[in-house]
């Protein structure tokens, strides 16, 4: 064929929902993940929770690789290592369930390249959108919670975990400072998916916040 595969995605109706989550390390993102979850079974959607690199197996090899702080990874290696391991992932797990009718919760997706790759590496946004529209044949969250939190937060929360630094959470105040203006930026593009929660509130209200804004893709509760 000319031009090689269709899109995954051009031709085919997907009527399940995809909801990204998103954040710079330590926001509180599998915190959220993890609520969102059982809120929305008790509203009676069934969904599943995935993470981003990993998801598959393939992709879980890529995460392990990307994360090991004893590797020397350069930036467009880096880029190029999580958009296979999304590749595989939208291929293999999301697409089916997607046109299953599912709902998948994703911890990052796209947007985490854009801003840690584009903004944060120095690739730029534009690069690194154009590598990933290939990677994912152009597939789009319905909707992403970006959770925002001040860098001295965040870098707190995420050094009290206790494991010991992956290789990029080993990387300096400036690269998250870029990768924070990333994300916000990309947020100003697209207010209709992206919606920004504070994340520096407790948990419940997190939730609360996450749940206000997926209200318009939530089936309908009867009204007795
Ligand atoms: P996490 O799953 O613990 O958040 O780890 C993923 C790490 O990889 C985190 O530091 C963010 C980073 N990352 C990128 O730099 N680009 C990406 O596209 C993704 C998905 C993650």
């Amino acid at each position: 064929m000319p031009g090689g595969s269709p899109l995954p995605c051009a031709a085919v109706v997907l009527t399940g929902k995809l909801i990204t989550i998103e954040g710079v390390d330590g926001a509180g993102k599998s915190t959220l993940a993890a609520a969102l979850l059982e809120a929305l079974t008790q509203r009676g959607v069934e969904a599943r929770l995935m993470r981003e690199p990993g998801g598959v197996q393939t992709s879980e090899r890529v995460r392990e690789l990307v994360k090991d702080p004893a590797l020397q990874v350069g930036a467009r290696a880096e880029a190029l290592l999580y958009a296979a391991a999304r590749a595989q992932l939208v291929e293999e797990a999301l697409l089916p369930a997607l046109k299953a009718g599912e709902w998948i919760l994703l911890d990052r997706f796209v947007d985490s390249s854009l801003a840690y790759q584009g903004a944060g590496r120095g690739l730029g946004i534009e690069a690194v959108a154009r590598l990933n529209e290939f990677a994912t044949g152009h597939l789009s969250p319905h909707r992403t919670l970006l959770l925002m939190l001040d860098a001295d937060t965040a870098r707190r929360r995420a050094g009290g975990r206790g494991d010991a630094p992956d290789r990029l959470e080993q990387e300096g105040a400036g690269f998250f400072a870029r990768v924070r203006q990333g994300y916000l930026e990309l947020a100003e593009r697209e207010p209709e998916r992206i919606r920004m929660i504070d994340a520096s509130a407790p948990p419940e209200e997190v939730l609360r916040q996450a749940l206000e804004q997926l209200a318009d893709l939530l089936p309908q509760r009867a009204p007795w």
